[in-house]
């Protein structure tokens, strides 16, 4: 069944969202939570999450969430049995990143090895890491397959590598069922600081859109369209041991992202340009050849954003 997690005979699924208060974790909880016999833990230290994106589901008793620190061991130990981890918990973009090494170092590998290394202490538990298309820097082409060399250009895009690396070990060395998924730029309600939220601001605000360059090419998935494809990737066992691109396979540029969002909302902000910043990469589109999605267009998802932000 397309979306649905494998179910086991008693049809009791143990799982566990890092991250889960996050923009995606969040969107996750909501979707798997629609199925009763799932039991899900939240596990997340609110770095960035927020307590407002969970909120209904705290009563329900099939959800626990635990605070807590991936990089904390004690923290760790508070979580039971669980089948499944969708391991999302990170220092989730570029720019943060870049400000805060520190944090994305510690969370994003010493973290990532953490969750790993208490996944793989009980056997035949599945584990779906969240990567980014970071990890292949500026691509030698484009639209950018699975099999294109990662040379990640900024410490974000290295600590998903890395990730990425750890991944592998346990699952050769630990036997994990791990599956990867290199995703594009998500975009939908609960986001914040990337591009799209912050246009929408500044729009709302009546204040100029800043581009740094502008001529970047970026592919806007939607976010029901990645959480579908994280489900239907975590719901069969054909994706264990695989990495797999999720996007729309459409680019557009930013400075034509800025004068989309512009026109749709008849604003009157203007486009300031500045330099190109050297840690962001200049083109991603993504190709998968191993998972297809019929994505939303980027016209509907926006318009809906701009119906919810404005
Ligand atoms: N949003 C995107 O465009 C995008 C694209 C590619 C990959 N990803 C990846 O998907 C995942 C989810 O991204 P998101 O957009 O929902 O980001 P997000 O920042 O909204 O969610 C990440 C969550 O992890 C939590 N967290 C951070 N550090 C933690 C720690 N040390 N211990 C426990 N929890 C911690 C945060 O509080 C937050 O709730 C991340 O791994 C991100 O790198 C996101």
């Amino acid at each position: 069944m397309k979306g649905h997690l494998i179910q086991k005979k008693d049809n009791k699924m143990n799982i566990l969202i890092t991250g889960g208060a996050g923009f995606m974790g969040s969107h996750l909880v909501d979707k798997l939570s629609k199925n009763r016999d799932n039991k899900i833990t939240i596990f997340d230290n609110f770095y960035n999450g927020r307590k407002e994106n969970i909120e209904r589901h705290l009563k329900n008793k099939s959800i626990e969430l635990i605070e807590g620190d991936i990089r904390n061991d004690k923290d760790i130990e508070k979580i039971g049995k669980v089948d499944i981890i969708y391991h999302l918990a990170a220092q989730s973009n570029v720019m943060s990143s870049f400000f805060d090494p520190d944090y994305a170092l510690s969370t994003n590998i010493k973290g990532t090895y953490k969750i790993l290394r208490f996944a793989s202490e009980s056997k035949g538990k599945k584990f779906i890491f969240l990567s980014s298309r970071e990890v292949y820097g500026n691509p030698d082409y484009v639209p950018v397959d699975e099999k294109h060399p990662l040379k990640p250009v900024n410490i974000y895009g290295i600590t998903k590598m890395t990730g990425e690396m750890l991944c592998n070990f346990f699952k050769q060395n630990h036997g994990l069922k791990v599956s990867i998924l290199r995703v594009a730029n998500v975009y939908g309600s609960r986001d914040k600081n990337r591009v799209i939220p912050i246009f929408l601001n500044n729009i709302k605000n009546k204040e100029d859109l800043i581009l740094f360059g502008g001529k970047q090419v970026l592919d806007f998935v939607w976010i029901d369209d990645v959480i579908n494809s994280i489900l239907q990737v975590s719901g069969t066992n054909k994706f264990i041991g695989e990495t797999v691109n999720i996007g729309t396979g459409v680019g557009i540029t930013i400075e034509n992202l800025a004068k989309k969002l512009i026109k749709m909302t008849n604003s009157k902000s203007k486009i300031i340009k500045k330099k190109h910043r050297k840690m962001e990469v200049k083109a991603f589109i993504a190709k998968s050849t191993k998972f297809r999605i019929n994505p939303l267009k980027l016209d509907s998802g926006l318009k809906k954003m701009i119906e919810e932000s404005l």
